[in-house]
């Protein structure tokens, strides 16, 4: 299939404006342009985005808008939402939004987009088992080994079955249950689990196993090890069907693969199982939540759901000249294929925020990190930039250095959270000053002849000079409520799903995660006790120099 006449030519009409405006400073655009904020930013919900300091024009903005309609973003929607089978190398659908909208939930307005219906029933039916755990938990009915109440939660999971609820967690801190400590374990590296484990008692202690497929190397090693801690504690005149029982009280887990779970040594009762209809960095809001639902209360996920479910209304309804997602999505499109940027920055002024770069690492590039269309062609434009980012503040002591005078364009997204969610003293005005007057600087930087008007030495001036013309886009939320945190993840993910319907890229796989996972199988035998007095040369002969060079380094 060629791609469709349309698209290429939207696609032409944007390269050839981004010719044509690339020599444009945001200084002029401002000067040009007094209403650039009125114009140039949108609401929905609890959220603002000014995008008035990006390098765009109300023109580039009908090209980008054209290519959106060319690409068929409304189709797409309408696909996804009806459980096409839109993940087309998986053969699976990608229905993470019909976790927001329970069947019969009472907020589900005539604005919901139409999921398939036993879709519905199911989230409704696992929201049911979640809440009712959680409540168990909260109110010390559920005991571990020698009757103790859980004290700490332990989520053992990594990439997505982590990475979210470790995020959220840390931005509802506000909102943390009293009694109950949260922890998160993902690395294979001892040195992420033995520490913890020795600070905890293992008696209330309940860690919760997060793998979809329930087969990833790290999570199993840890859940192993986790299991191998607890059985010490035992008491040695308990039965061993007793001491199974017992152990099984301080496991839950989450996973498509119930069997597995079950194998594992983990009851019905306690295994919260999701379809492969949602996708591992998709799936905070599925029972892969369950360790945010324990830390922060299941009405905070409830509400974090519900934002969600605003946007996703949002996303599904509002034209595309006011549609948030659809803009942060055509921005980026702006700043990779027409001023060609490969880099994006993300920089939260809030340090419950602190994991959100890390999280939407993932999202956007496991999601769009990709060079092969639909149709498997090798793509013609660069997809998805490298997302890094930090707290702005600590960031400004740091990288912000390249930021100002590196001579790099790096798109940065601003976060801004109105209200504080710990005040004290005035230190919210000096954060929030600070986030402004980064976005402020790297827009417009600082000439020469501003630098000598302020008296700064003639031989300093070269060093003094701010080139400015850095875009950005400050995302200003009101408050850091649960209800605020979903509409904010909910726009970054249709900003991945858009962004990967223009490039025609599949978001939903990630096979480039596989061969390194094979290879560390392959190579594990040669770092066995057994291979450190014989290795199998013959083997190790067929492997690359380096490889084997640092084989040997290891056994030494
Ligand atoms: O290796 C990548 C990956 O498959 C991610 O996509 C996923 O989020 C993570 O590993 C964890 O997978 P699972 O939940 O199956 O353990």
């Amino acid at each position: 299939m060629s791609i469709p006449h349309d698209t290429a030519l939207a696609w032409q009409s944007l390269e050839t404006h981004a010719n044509a405006l690339k020599p444009r400073h945001l200084r002029e655009l401002f000067a040009r342009h007094p209403t650039r904020f009125e114009d140039f930013s949108l609401t929905a919900g609890d959220l603002l985005i000014d995008f008035s300091k990006q390098r765009v024009t109300p023109e580039t903005l009908l090209y980008l808008r054209d290519l959106a309609r060319a690409a068929r973003i409304d189709d797409w929607r309408q696909k996804m939402a009806a459980g096409d089978p839109i993940n087309h190398t998986e053969n699976r659908p990608a229905l993470h939004m019909a976790l927001r909208f329970p069947y019969g939930a009472a907020e589900q307005t005539a604005k919901a987009p139409t999921f398939p219906p036993r879709v519905g029933e199911e989230v409704a039916r696992n929201l049911v088992r979640m809440r009712d755990f959680c409540e168990t938990v909260h109110n010390r009915q559920w005991r571990g080994m020698s009757d103790s109440p859980i004290t700490d939660v332990v989520n053992l999971g990594i990439g997505g079955s982590d990475l979210g609820p470790r995020m959220a967690v840390r931005a509802l801190t506000a909102f943390a249950h009293p009694d109950l400590k949260t922890h998160f374990v993902a690395n294979m590296d001892g040195a992420d689990l033995a520490p913890l484990l020795a600070r905890l008692n293992p008696r209330s202690t309940l860690f919760v196993v997060v793998s979809k497929s329930f087969a990833t190397e790290e999570t199993l090693q840890n859940a192993r090890a986790a299991r191998d801690w607890l059985a010490t504690c035992l008491p040695e005149a308990l039965s061993e069907p007793q001491k199974t029982a017992a152990l099984a009280r301080h496991f839950a887990a989450v996973t498509s693969h119930i069997e597995d779970a079950h194998s594992f040594g983990v009851p019905s009762e306690q295994i919260f199982a999701f379809g492969d209809w949602v996708g591992g960095r998709f799936s905070l809001w599925s029972p892969a939540g369950l360790s945010l639902a324990l830390a922060v209360g299941f009405s905070h996920f409830e509400r974090m759901l519900s934002g969600a479910r605003l946007m996703d209304e949002h996303f599904f309804h509002a034209p595309l000249e006011e549609n948030l997602p659809i803009t942060l999505a055509l921005l980026d499109i702006w700043n990779v294929n027409g001023i060609g940027v490969s880099s994006h920055g993300i920089f939260p002024y809030s340090q419950s925020l602190e994991f959100l770069p890390a999280y939407l690492q993932q999202l956007e590039m496991e999601s769009n990190g990709k060079s092969v269309d639909r149709e498997g062609r090798v793509l013609m434009r660069k997809s998805c930039p490298i997302l890094w980012g930090s707290p702005g503040t600590i960031g400004q002591h740091s990288f912000f250095q390249l930021l100002h005078q590196g001579g790099q364009i790096v798109p940065c997204d601003f976060i801004l959270v109105k209200r504080a969610d710990f005040p004290l003293a005035d230190h919210h005005a000096r954060l929030l000053a600070n986030g402004l007057a980064q976005s402020a600087a790297l827009a417009f930087g600082q000439t020469r002849e501003e630098a000598r008007a302020a008296g700064l030495p003639e031989a300093l001036l070269p060093y003094r000079a701010f080139p400015g013309n850095q875009p950005s886009t400050t995302i200003l939320m009101e408050n850091l409520s649960p209800r605020a945190l979903g509409q904010l993840l909910a726009l970054y993910e249709h900003k991945v799903f858009t962004e990967s319907v223009l490039w025609n890229i599949n978001a939903f796989d990630q096979w480039g995660v596989e061969l390194g996972k094979q290879m560390a199988r392959t190579l594990l035998p040669s770092l066995s006790d057994a291979a450190m007095d014989a290795p199998n040369a013959a083997a190790e002969e067929k492997l690359d120099a380096s490889t084997r060079g640092l084989l040997r380094a290891l056994r030494r």
